[in-house]
């Protein structure tokens, strides 16, 4: 177990590379068993959900050599199993893509229930209706979901609720089936256009990924021997965006896409910071005092959920009170008692929290309770005043690379380093 010690106070200037997006990797990886070829895949971000997700595929027969730290080939012509047990999936919430990809290539599937951050009731309800609708039988049983399904045939589904999940599962699941699936009210987040972006260049039909409707004509195959690069991941563009405005800080933030921060910019803007578009960088800075102000998360375009506890950072040092609806997840406030301990006044009760801006943060020893929780109070540490002790970062490892060089690039001092 490791631990970060952060040396605070400090002012973030500097310049910050964006890696390819985690939530696109997680679903793009398994897609790569829809095809029956070799296909390599750059600008991966090298984190632990990636990593379990490659070893996940080996176990499943296909052959994964990373080329250099971002690029991954995955070979899948000698697939033997449709088999992702426990051990591995239930490490990581995206292990249920596997279902998704091993029935549409496959025609069965049996997974063990995805792990992940405890966020609150995390059902898949609406996966399991979509895989249905297209014909495949589900059996739910002691920890693990059997898929199966003789042929799968193309459906209209409708979900009751926007899911980024759902929708990726069901795009995976009928690339390959018969005729044609038209999905509604589905999620529109930049890693579900990246997905079928990255399934159009390998022979798919999708159609209309980025609106609330998408159409996909079954193909008979998918081609290999393609190359692909992965979307700059949006909530590590959003977490230093953040980091710039909590600090008062001047960074630019390299290889990211400005048009898909457009909900976050608009709030920096409201509390006091400067963004300037550079194209495929941006400038974020501020040098003035941040006023408070409100936010609710929502299904993209709206405010993205992953990035709730990193804003509440900057919103627990604004002059004024902000209220922050949560309205995606039902235990996502769980980091405000690790904020408080570092003399912020947030009250948080259900999908609710309310703060009350303080002049400053003070060091703690904190410990991370989910991903973008454990992000938030590394940026809470780097500007409180006072030294600060991390605990829990293999939260953090899993969906952010090599975080701490990438903060002390910026002037952040941080030590990683093995619990005692
Ligand atoms: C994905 C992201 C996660 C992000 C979330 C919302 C990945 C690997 N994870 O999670 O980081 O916080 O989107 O942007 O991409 N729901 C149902 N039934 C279902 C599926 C979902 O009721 O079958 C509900 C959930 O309880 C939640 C909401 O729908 O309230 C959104 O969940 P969903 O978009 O599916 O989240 P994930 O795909 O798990």
């Amino acid at each position: 177990m490791e631990k970060f010690i952060i040396q605070g106070n400090t002012r973030l200037v500097g310049e910050v590379e964006i890696i390819g997006a985690k939530n696109a990797a997680v679903a793009i990886l398994p897609a790569t068993l829809l095809i029956n070829g070799i296909t390599t895949l750059e600008n991966v971000p090298n984190i632990s959900d990636v990593k379990i997700i490659c070893t996940i595929l080996t176990a499943l027969g296909a052959v994964v050599t990373w080329n250099n730290e971002h690029t991954v080939v995955v070979d899948t012509r000698h697939l033997n199993s449709a088999n992702a047990p426990l051990e591995m999936t239930s490490k990581f919430r995206a292990s249920y893509y596997l279902l998704g990809a091993l029935l549409g290539r496959r025609g069965n599937a049996e997974v063990g229930l995805p792990g992940g951050c405890n966020l609150g009731a995390r059902p898949i309800d609406q996966h399991i209706k979509g895989f249905e609708a297209l014909g495949a039988t589900i059996i739910d049983e002691q920890g693990k979901i059997n898929a199966s399904a003789k042929k799968l045939i193309g459906s209209p589904i409708y979900f009751d609720v926007v899911s980024v999940g759902a929708t990726i599962n069901l795009i995976l699941a009928s690339v390959l089936a018969e005729g044609t699936t038209v999905l509604n009210n589905v999620a529109k987040e930049p890693h579900i256009v990246d997905l079928a972006n990255f399934l159009t260049s390998v022979g798919a039909d999708i159609r209309g990924a980025g609106t609330d409707t998408i159409k996909i004509n079954g193909v008979s195959e998918l081609s290999g021997n393609h190359t692909y690069s992965i979307v700059p991941d949006q909530i590590e563009t959003g977490t230093f965006m953040i980091a710039a405005l909590a600090s008062k800080g001047d960074i630019l933030i390299k290889n990211c896409i400005y048009e898909h921060m457009d909900s976050l910019s608009a709030k920096i803007i409201e509390m006091g910071g400067k963004i300037e578009n550079l194209g495929d960088s941006m400038r974020v800075s501020c040098d003035r005092e941040l006023q408070a102000t409100n936010i609710k998360t929502l299904p993209y375009p709206g405010f993205p959920t992953d990035l709730q506890p990193q804003i509440a950072v900057a919103l627990s040092i604004a002059n004024g009170t902000s209220i922050i609806n949560e309205n995606i997840w039902s235990s996502r406030f769980q980091y405000t008692s690790e904020l408080n301990k570092m003399g912020a006044k947030i009250t948080a009760q259900g999908t609710t929290a309310i703060i009350e801006g303080v002049n400053k943060l003070i060091g703690a020893p904190l410990y991370a309770t989910d991903l973008r929780a454990g992000a938030a109070l590394l940026i809470a540490s780097i500007i409180a005043d006072g030294s600060s002790e991390l605990y829990n970062i293999h939260y953090i490892d899993r969906g952010y690379e090599h975080i701490e060089d990438k903060f002390r690039k910026l002037g952040a001092k941080i030590e990683r380093i093995d619990k005692e």
